[in-house]
This record gives structure tokens, C-alpha cells and sequence, in this order.
């Protein structure tokens, strides 16, 4: 049985319900985390609740106790549901209001849910072999920095790539990528490790944050600007971040090789690295 968090309540999760009034199913008006155990450990929480907070105030998202309290809360869940290299799901909406308007109520009563994700790790081919990748026009609004609930245009473009048996979308806006449908982009060209800036045209990823600083210590060159499609088509490699798939490497896009058609040095010594440092803060 999954015990899940809901208002204040531990419940099972087969009877965690929200009203259809509620203006995160009504009007995705909500924001969302997802945070990863590695072992029994939280990886960066204090950064994915520094975004929460973000998000929060972007969307004009009152806090109330939420922030202080969601330690415990994710904490009591580990230990109820006995997780182990898991993930965990926070969702918090501006609550359910009658009668639907746009407009937020003037009275704001929250939802905050909290439950364990089964978590949809990469094949270990993944890394060893990386995987391909399309490219989509980037149809999201200008607050891309908001881990919003609205994430219609992230799917479609996840279906796209699904149906092109691509593993991931890359998001193209104005000639310029941006990221992927779930996860961050990078590129190697001339042997220096570039990436969009975190802007309000991407999410800024806490394994993108992770990547960067890594680079960085490895003594590479780290450049946040944005690249073109044709210079990512050229780079040496390209690469992908996000909480679930760490550091992972796309190898043919557009069904056209990067590089040689293989992971790169680059990516493959920033994921070793990405392992070890989950490794020592866990
Ligand atoms: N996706 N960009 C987008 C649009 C994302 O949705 C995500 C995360 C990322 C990577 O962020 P991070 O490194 O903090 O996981 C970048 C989550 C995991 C999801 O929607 O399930």
C-alpha cells in the first residue's frame, strides 16, 4: 500500500481525493516538484525547494507553512512507504474555489499533495550506447522558469518523440534550443560545454545546476548561452540533464549521428561524476 500526503492527512493512496472544483484540475493552476532519493537520502531538497519557492511566487501562490513544513512531510513518507532510491511527487494548488472564475478567489485554501512516483529510469544502454532525439518547435508561454502544472505542450512533444522512437524532445524557439520536453540541454562544441541560460525560456534544472558545477570543477569551459539547431547538429556532443536520467547522452538527432555516433568523452566523464558526487552527499 502507497501512503501519500494530502492537506494534512497521511492517507492511502487509493482514498487521496480533491474536489473537481480544485483550480489545479480545473485550470492547472499549480506548480509541482519532483525530488529523488538516492538511498534513503533527498538529493539537493534545499535547491528544489528554493525553485518551489520560485514557482510559488511567479504564480502568486501563497505558502503559508508549506515550505517548513515539507521536510517532514517527505521524510514521514520515506519512512512509511519504506523508500529506497525512489521519488518523490509534490504538487501544491491554488485550491479549490467556487465558483469557477479566472480570477483567483479572494479566500486561498491550498492543496498540497505529496506521494512516492515509480521511478522510470533509463535502460543502462542508455549510457552506454545514448539514445536519439527529435526536434520540436517550442510551443510553452514565456514563464518556462515556473515548474507549473501546465505542461500540455511538454507532452505533445514527449508524444512526438515517442512516436518518432525518439527518447526525447528538444525544444526549439526562434531558431534557438532551449531544453528538452523533461529535461535539460547541452551541447559540446569546440570542447566547451554549453547550455540555454537560466532564463524564463527554460526550467532551471537542479541536475543542470548539478552539471554545471561539475564542469566547471573538472576545469572545463562552461558557457551558458544559447546555441543554434545547426550548431548542436555540428557539436561534438550533445547531452541531456534532468533528476531522473542525470547526465545522459543523445547521440543521433533528427535521425543525423553527433559526432561519432557515441557518447562523448565529455558527457561520459561528467555523469562518472555525477555518480561519484551522488555517491558522497548521499
Ligand atoms: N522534469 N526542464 C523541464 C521542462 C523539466 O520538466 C525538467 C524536470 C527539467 C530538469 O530539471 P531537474 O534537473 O530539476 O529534474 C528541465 C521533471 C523531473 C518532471 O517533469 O518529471
Amino acid at each position: 500500500m502507497t501512503t501519500v500526503y494530502l492537506n494534512g492527512e497521511y492517507l492511502p493512496l487509493e482514498e487521496a481525493k480533491i474536489p473537481v472544483e480544485d483550480r489545479g484540475f480545473l485550470f492547472s493552476d499549480g506548480i509541482y516538484e519532483v525530488v529523488r532519493f538516492y538511498g534513503e537520502r533527498p538529493f539537493r531538497l534545499e535547491a528544489h525547494i528554493q525553485r518551489f519557492v520560485h514557482s510559488a511566487e511567479g504564480m502568486r501562490l501563497p505558502l503559508l507553512h508549506t515550505v517548513e513544513d515539507l521536510p517532514a512531510i517527505i521524510e514521514r513518507l520515506r519512512q512509511e512507504n519504506g523508500l529506497r532510491d525512489a521519488e518523490v511527487y509534490i504538487q501544491y494548488t491554488r485550491g479549490h474555489a467556487h465558483p469557477r472564475t479566472h480570477a483567483f478567489p479572494p479566500e486561498v485554501c491550498p492543496t498540497l499533495l505529496v506521494m512516492p512516483l515509480h521511478m522510470h529510469l533509463p535502460p543502462a544502454s542508455a549510457y552506454e550506447e545514448g539514445m536519439p532525439a527529435i526536434t520540436v518547435p517550442d510551443l510553452r508561454w514565456q514563464r518556462c522558469d515556473i515548474k507549473s502544472t501546465m505542461l500540455v505542450p511538454n507532452l505533445l512533444a514527449k508524444q512526438q518523440a515517442r512516436e518518432r522512437s525518439a527518447w526525447e524532445a528538444i525544444l526549439v524557439r526562434d531558431g534557438l534550443v532551449t531544453e528538452g520536453a523533461s529535461t535539460n540541454m547541452f551541447a559540446v562544441i569546440n570542447g566547451q560545454v554549453v547550455t540555454h541560460p537560466a532564463d524564463c525560456h527554460i526550467l532551471g534544472g537542479i541536475s543542470r545546476d548539478t552539471a554545471l558545477g561539475l564542469a566547471e570543477k573538472l576545469g572545463l569551459i562552461v558557457r551558458q548561452e544559447a546555441f543554434t539547431v545547426q550548431e548542436m547538429l555540428n557539436a561534438d556532443e550533445v547531452f541531456l540533464t534532468s533528476t531522473t536520467q542525470e547526465v545522459l547522452p543523445l547521440t543521433r538527432i533528427n535521425d543525423r549521428p553527433i559526432g561519432r555516433g557515441q557518447p562523448g568523452p565529455v558527457t561520459l566523464r561528467l555523469h562518472a561524476a555525477f555518480r561519484r558526487l551522488v555517491l558522497t552527499e548521499s
